[in-house]
């Protein structure tokens, strides 16, 4: 059976800080996930959750206090499975004299690829992500957007197997985002897998299989993204057509758990399918005359399932 991508149990760090390193801070706090063949897994969660301090573990730039990380099968700290990888740091560090070439050049160089496979793969990648034009120009007259650019293409130029990227769409403006959220897709057509972070959970909803949200070091939630948003506790909206409703009008047991505002011809109701039944409200509606419009279910974003997260740890705190 081929082994997965990623393994990762009982993940920790801490740091010392402050004089003679005496006081200590703990951004992993023993954390277990696995990434799959194939699959975009999105690492998520705010500033400061131990995004960054994990992906620098899995990639061996720093070593866990506790807990074991395997790359398909292997140590993560093996050569083999280094080879497999290509990463792409939260704050890449250029040669900024050298061109957008020469950078890929050197990379390339590090992974022993031969260099016209690399000469290949250079021009491939930067027209790819857009920035052909800049081949030849010093990367110090590079925009933030442009860096980040040159950083994908660095992190993909020994064609890995693994993608790991750290906040591959910060910096990056609207249309940027987009072509890096296309690429990453493109990706994984290529039957690639790829881990990245982000802080902006509604940028990469439509683009993971699976996360998961760390907070404080902890996970909150992880499984794959449609399990998590598609809830029972999703939000139903109901527009009809019809006389002006009241919740007065509504039997006494809904009227805690609806909200209605009228609209231009009707009445827009919105409740949770958790607080009240969806049939027995439209059936209610129709007896009581009104035509039925719109009937729409909003899953819950990636958003609602944070928040609902960060107050329950916060009650928790208390
Ligand atoms: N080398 C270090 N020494 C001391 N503290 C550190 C070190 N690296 C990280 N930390 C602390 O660990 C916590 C988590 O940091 P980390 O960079 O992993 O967060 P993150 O989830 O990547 O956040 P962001 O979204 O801001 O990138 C922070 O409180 C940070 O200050
Ligand atoms: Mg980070």
């Amino acid at each position: 059976m081929a082994h997965l991508p990623l393994e990762i149990i009982n993940l920790e760090k801490s740091f010392g800080t402050g004089f003679l390193n005496l006081k200590k801070v703990k951004p992993v706090k023993g954390i277990s996930f696995e990434v799959k063949e194939g699959e975009i897994f999105g690492l998520l969660g705010p500033n400061g959750a131990g995004k960054t301090t994990t992906l620098k573990m899995i990639t061996g730039l720093i070593f866990p206090d506790a807990g074991t990380i395997s790359i398909f099968g292997k140590s993560s700290l093996s050569a083999s499975s280094r080879k497999r990888i290509g990463f792409l740091p939260e704050n890449p560090w250029f040669y900024e004299y050298l061109t957008a070439r020469e950078f890929l050049k050197m990379t390339g160089g590090i992974f022993s690829i031969p260099s016209s496979e690399i000469r290949q793969r250079t021009d491939s990648l930067l027209e790819r992500l857009g920035i052909a034009h800049a081949a030849d120009t010093q990367m110090r007259k590079f925009s933030k957007g442009m860096l980040q650019r040159a950083g994908l293409a660095q992190a993909i130029i020994n064609n890995p197997d693994f993608i790991i990227l750290d906040e591959p769409l910060s910096g990056l403006d609207p249309i940027g985002r987009k072509d890096v959220r296309q690429l990453i897709i493109d990706l994984k057509k290529e039957g690639k897998t790829i881990l990245f972070s982000s802080h902006i959970l509604s940028d990469v909803e439509d683009v993971c299989d699976s996360v998961v949200i760390l907070n404080s070091g902890l996970i909150k939630q992880k499984g794959r993204l449609s399990d998590l948003t598609a809830t029972s506790a999703g939000t139903v909206e109901i527009q009809t057509q019809g006389p002006e409703m009241k919740l007065s009008d509504f039997p006494e047991k809904l009227r805690d758990s609806i909200q209605i505002e009228s609209i231009s011809r009707g009445t827009r109701l919105i409740f949770t399918e958790e607080n009240a039944n969806k049939n027995e409200i439209l059936s209610f509606l129709i007896d009581a005359g009104q035509n039925i419009d719109k009937v729409f279910k909003h899953n819950r974003s990636l958003e609602d399932i944070f928040m609902e997260n960060s107050s329950e740890s916060k009650q928790q705190e208390n």
